[in-house]
């Protein structure tokens, strides 16, 4: 088992990360200090599999256990459903020390991370990610909160969980698109931080993929490290853990304007790395080979990195409602080489204009191009 340590002085914990592991779950909070009262917090498609499992193990280790299954999908990421958490919680009269196990992808750990913390001003909770972005992204950093209906993740607070406890084994029921759309994550924390890591995603992707345990206990465990080490050092985004969006401002833009239909948010990231990439070379601050390695790693994996035919008013319209706006002028984390991004704030309407510009003709002529070689044949 990799142990990752989240170092947060006393709200410290272990990101453990392993293959088959999910039972072994209640002997290790057995050494936790929390109560004999528990609530998981899951969903219907991973209740049967996983949560019976856990909930037989933690009752066989001697804890009073309720499961709370709340419908899956984004659309119940609500304060609805934390009020349905706090029904049950204060019905089994949960006290302080009892805690709350969020089994599940980010939605699931999002609204449950958000009850732990609200319920009695703050119960212990355990990520227990089922998704590899979860894995890889949301289980970490103690980002909580649900959706509003006039915005995503409007409500929210930065509660940090007392374990992470992650089972790779899980994503052998992961649907393909949703592994494939954590992967740009993935590919996100390569970019931000470690060439190494780039690398090693563009030489074993496939071996992520199809599930191979060694390059993906290697994958989210890296990921996981490079998180914790940003967490670590700005634990409530005051300055450098904004690097974590890279790829996310064009890429929320992108789910806004497809009205958060069309894209897994991953999917949406890879767009919106690639978009970053290209603004900052049309602003010279990195060579264009960065470009073309996140978009060769990116369609290697499965993640379309074009933007999609939004037009530049609507993109720009929604860009402008993104809260770090200044007069109009926008927020970008861009590559400065792999492995290194800058926070650039100040990118005015033509730029980005030019950035989208160049990216539906660059499209074209990749078209083109590919037209004129098929005429040769
Ligand atoms: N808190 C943070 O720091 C943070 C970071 C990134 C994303 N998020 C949030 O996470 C959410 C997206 O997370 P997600 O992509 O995991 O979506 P999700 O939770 O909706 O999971 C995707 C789908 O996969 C299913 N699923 C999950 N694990 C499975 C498994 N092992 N086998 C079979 N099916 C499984 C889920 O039931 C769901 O239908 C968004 O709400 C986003 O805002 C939060």
């Amino acid at each position: 088992m990799r142990k990752v340590r989240v170092e947060l002085g006393q709200r410290s914990y272990d990101i453990c990360i392993g293959h088959n592991i999910l039972t072994g779950l209640a002997r290790h909070l057995k050494g936790l200090s929390v109560g004999k009262k528990g609530a998981i917090i899951t969903n219907p498609i991973i209740k049967k599999p996983y949560g019976d499992p856990i909930q037989q193990h933690l009752i066989d280790e001697g804890f009073s256990i309720t499961t709370i299954e709340l419908p899956a999908g984004e659309r119940y990421k609500t304060l609805r459903s934390v009020g349905k958490i706090y029904d049950i919680l204060i019905e089994k009269k949960f006290e302080r020390d009892s805690f709350i196990i969020a089994l599940g992808g980010g939605v699931i750990g999002d609204i449950a991370g958000f009850a732990a913390a609200t319920y009695l001003r703050g119960i212990p909770y355990i990520q227990v990610p089922t998704s590899l972005v979860a894995q890889v992204d949301s289980s970490v950093g103690g980002k909580t909160g649900v959706n509003h209906p006039l915005g995503k993740n409007l409500i929210g607070a930065f509660y940090q969980p007392i374990l992470v406890w992650i089972d790779v084994e899980v994503l052998k029921t992961l649907p393909r698109r949703e592994l494939i759309a954590g992967m740009a994550e993935v590919v996100k924390y390569g970019v931000i931080a470690d060439t190494r890591f780039f690398n090693f995603i563009g030489e074993n992707y496939k071996n992520v993929l199809s599930l191979e345990q060694k390059a993906l206990i290697h994958t989210v465990a890296r990921s996981c490290e490079i998180k914790a080490m940003v967490v670590s050092a700005d634990e409530r985004e005051k300055g450098q853990r904004a690097i974590l969006n890279f790829g996310h401002t064009m890429g929320h833009a992108i789910e806004t304007a497809t009205d958060y239909r069309r894209y897994r948010h991953g999917e949406a990231v890879a767009m919106g790395m690639a978009f970053a990439a290209r603004l900052a070379t049309v602003l010279g601050m990195c060579h264009k080979d960065v470009l073309n390695w996140i978009e060769r790693v990116c369609s290697s994996i499965g993640l379309r990195t074009s933007l999609p035919a939004a037009g530049f008013e609507t993109l720009w319209d929604i860009l402008q409602r993104d809260k770090k706006v200044i007069n109009e002028r926008l927020r970008f984390v861009l590559p400065v080489r792999l492995g290194e991004v800058k926070i650039v704030d100040g990118i005015g309407r033509v730029v980005l204009q030019k950035t989208v510009q160049s990216c539906y003709s660059s499209y074209k002529n990749v078209r083109h191009e590919k037209r004129v070689s098929g005429h040769h044949k």
